[in-house]
Formats: structure tokens, C-alpha cells, sequence
């Protein structure tokens, strides 16, 4: 079985101006410095996407953290997957817990979404993840492994495809699951990747996210099926996002 290189992303979510290209800046360096064993890919908002693919050098890739499902029209305010291949980017996240729940986004929505940014030719990041209720009933596999098989779109291939696992209780709390729970989730997830796509879905890349920080990478990203990391808070510092990267040295 080949396992797949991992991918440690970073989501600034809606922070960031124009002098925050600077941890971009700082990153490179840390690179070039230090190396990457990994994948390295950096989300700023829509704003910045321009400017910080200037800014990245080859070894940080740039995405974005939505798009529309639509490929243009009257949608105010919206950005389609076009429009962000057209500025470089190489990923979009789709269905993040932040947009399924600001944004009533459900799984059908994001499935859409996740289309439309791989028949762009990009590749969707596509977050799953329990809230605490659902955990603390005991339904976290069921939950997970539903939202992954409806938000999959039906043509999806195993090279523009890849999956956040992110409990929604770990997001931004400080708080993880115990490794075993990880191990646990992943392995369903896994699991539903190989129906669908056969042995390819052993390719595929599925991400762990929810407070990741570099004290904790090193043991999460050590957990099998565990292919990166999808990190918010700790990416907005070139220091720590690179400490999580060091977890695959
Ligand atoms: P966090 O966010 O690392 O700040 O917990 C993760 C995410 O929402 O992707």
C-alpha cells in the first residue's frame, strides 16, 4: 500500500492583511532553511490570494477556504473555483464546520462545491467532523463517515480529492481527541475511501484538524491514516506552522 505524502495546510480563516504576508516571507526561509518533508499549502482570505502567490515560492502552495458551486452568474459577493485557478491557486477547502454552520452549508451543498472545484481541475479539501453532542451520543462514526460519502461527489477521482477529519469540539479550543479516537476515525474514513475508489483510496489523503499545534503534531501526525494536517490558529505564524511541518522530518 502506498501511503500518500503528507499535506500540512494551513487555514487563516478571516484573518490576515497585507503585512501578515510577511509570515509567508518568513516561511519560505524556514524552508529553505530547514526543509519540508511534506506538502506545504497556505489558505489566506480571498483578499490576499493574489499577493501571497507572488510572495510563496514554489515549496508553499496557495488555496482558498470556499468557492461557489456555480462557474459564474449573478451570485453577489461569491468567488468561483475558475476565478481562483485563474489567480494560481492549486486547492479549495469545501464544507468546512465554520461554513456548514455560519452558512447552513450541508453535505449536498459541499459535494456541489467540491465538483465544481475539481472539474476546474483543483482539488477539494473536503472537512468532515462530529460536534461534541454527537460525540458524547456515541454517534461520531456514523456522523463522519455519512458526511464523507454525501459530500464526495459522484465523479470525484482519488488525485483531486482529499478529506479533513475535524471534530468541531477541537476546532480552535485547545482541546484534541486522544489518539485512539483518531486512529479510530480515520480508519472509518478509510474505510469508506476504498469502497468508493478502490485501492486508490488508499492514496488519498486524509488530514487531521482541531488544534493542532507543533506540542501535539509530532503524535498526531504519527497515527496511521493520518496523511497532515489541516491547521487554523497555528498557521498564522510562520514559527509554529513550521513547527507542525517539523512533524515529518
Ligand atoms: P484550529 O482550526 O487549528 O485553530 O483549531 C482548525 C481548522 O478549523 O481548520
Amino acid at each position: 500500500m502506498t501511503t500518500p505524502r503528507a499535506l500540512v495546510a494551513g487555514n487563516w480563516k478571516m484573518n490576515g492583511v497585507a503585512a501578515n504576508l510577511a509570515e509567508i516571507e518568513k516561511l519560505n526561509g524556514l524552508i529553505a532553511e530547514g526543509g519540508a518533508n511534506c506538502d506545504v499549502l497556505v489558505c489566506p482570505p480571498f483578499t490576499l490570494i493574489h499577493q501571497s502567490l507572488q510572495v510563496a515560492d514554489d515549496r508553499v502552495d496557495i488555496g482558498a477556504q470556499d468557492c461557489h458551486a456555480n462557474f459564474s452568474g449573478a451570485h453577489t459577493g461569491d468567488i468561483a473555483a475558475g476565478m481562483l485557478q485563474d489567480q494560481g491557486c492549486k486547492y479549495v477547502i469545501v464544507g468546512h464546520s465554520e461554513r456548514r454552520t455560519d452558512h447552513h452549508e450541508h453535505s449536498e451543498l459541499v459535494s456541489e462545491k467540491a465538483k465544481a472545484v475539481q472539474e476546474t481541475g483543483l482539488i477539494a479539501i473536503i472537512c468532515v467532523g462530529e460536534t461534541e453532542g454527537e460525540r458524547d451520543g456515541g454517534n461520531t462514526l456514523p456522523v463522519v463517515t455519512t458526511q464523507v460519502r454525501d459530500s464526495i461527489p459522484a465523479d470525484a477521482t482519488a488525485d483531486n480529492t482529499v478529506i479533513a477529519y475535524e471534530p468541531v469540539w477541537a476546532i480552535g479550543t485547545g482541546r484534541t481527541p486522544t489518539i485512539a479516537d483518531v486512529a479510530e476515525v480515520h480508519a472509518a474514513v478509510r474505510q469508506v475511501l476504498v469502497e468508493r475508489f478502490g485501492d486508490s483510496g488508499n492514496t488519498i489523503r486524509i488530514l487531521y484538524g482541531g488544534s493542532v499545534k507543533p506540542e501535539n503534531a509530532r503524535e498526531l501526525m504519527s497515527v496511521e491514516n493520518v496523511n497532515g494536517a489541516l491547521v487554523g490558529g497555528a498557521s498564522l505564524k510562520a514559527d509554529s506552522f513550521y513547527g507542525i511541518i517539523q512533524a515529518y522530518d
